[in-house]
C-alpha cells in the first residue's frame, strides 16, 4: 500500500490559495492596445509567460472583469510591455482602475499603432491566437509578429504581493548572455 503523504490540505480558502501562489516570483507586464477610436487602453498583468519558439507564442491571463480584453479582443492584436524597475509606477497606474492611465506615461506606437511604454525593458507586438476559459480569468495565447529593442535594465518583480527587483545589475553584454543561454545545460525541451 502507497504511504499516506504527511503533507497539504485540501480544505483551503482563496487567500491560502493567493499565499501559496505568491512565493513564485514573476516579472510584470503591461498589455496595451486601441480601441475603435483610437484611444490607448491597458494593464497591468502578472500571468504573462513565453509559451512556444517554434511558432512564437506567449501566454496571459486577463480577468473576465478586465476593461482592457474586450478592447483587445475586438481589436485583434496588443503589446506586451515587460516593465523594468524604473517603472514601479507604471505597474501601478495601469494595476489600478483609473480614467486616463496614459496620462502618466509617454508612450509611442507599435507598427500596428498600438502603445509601447517608453523605457520598458522590451516590449512584442502580438496578434491573438485562441482563447479560452480559465475560472474566473481567459487564457489568451497570442502569436508574436514584432519584437522591440531590448533595454539593458533591471526587471521590475512582483513577489509575495509587493515589488522588488534583483539585487544587482546585469552587466553581461548581450551577445555574452545569448552565448550562455545557449550553453545551458539544463535540458533542451525549454524556450
Ligand atoms: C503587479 C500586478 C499584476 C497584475 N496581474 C494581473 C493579471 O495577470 N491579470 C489580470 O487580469 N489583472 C492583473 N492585475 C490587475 C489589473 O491590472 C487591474 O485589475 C486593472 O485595474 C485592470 O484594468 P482594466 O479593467 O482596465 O483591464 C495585476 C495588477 C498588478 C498591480
Amino acid at each position: 500500500m502507497a504511504p499516506q503523504s504527511p503533507y497539504g490540505t485540501a480544505e483551503f480558502d482563496s487567500r491560502a490559495f493567493r499565499t501559496a501562489m505568491g512565493q513564485f516570483c514573476t516579472g510584470i507586464t503591461v498589455i496595451t492596445s486601441i480601441d475603435g477610436v483610437g484611444d490607448p487602453v491597458g494593464f497591468a498583468c502578472q500571468s504573462f509567460a513565453a509559451l512556444s519558439l517554434d511558432p512564437p507564442l506567449v501566454i496571459f491571463c486577463p480577468m473576465k472583469t478586465s476593461r482592457t480584453w474586450p478592447v483587445i479582443a475586438e481589436r485583434g492584436s496588443f503589446v506586451v510591455n515587460v516593465l523594468s524597475n524604473r517603472q514601479q509606477a507604471v505597474s501601478a497606474v495601469f494595476g489600478a482602475p483609473g480614467q486616463d492611465k496614459f496620462a502618466s506615461v509617454e508612450w509611442d506606437p507599435s507598427p500596428a499603432g498600438m502603445p509601447v511604454i517608453r523605457n520598458s525593458l522590451t516590449w512584442v507586438e502580438c496578434g491573438v491566437e485562441t482563447v479560452t476559459d480559465g475560472g474566473d480569468h481567459h487564457v489568451v495565447i497570442g502569436r508574436a509578429n514584432v519584437l522591440g529593442e531590448v533595454l539593458q535594465d533591471k526587471p521590475l518583480l512582483f513577489y509575495r504581493g509587493g515589488y522588488l527587483s534583483t539585487e544587482h545589475p546585469r552587466v553581461t553584454p548581450v551577445q555574452e548572455e545569448l552565448e550562455n543561454f545557449l550553453t545551458w545545460n539544463g535540458g533542451d525541451t525549454w524556450l
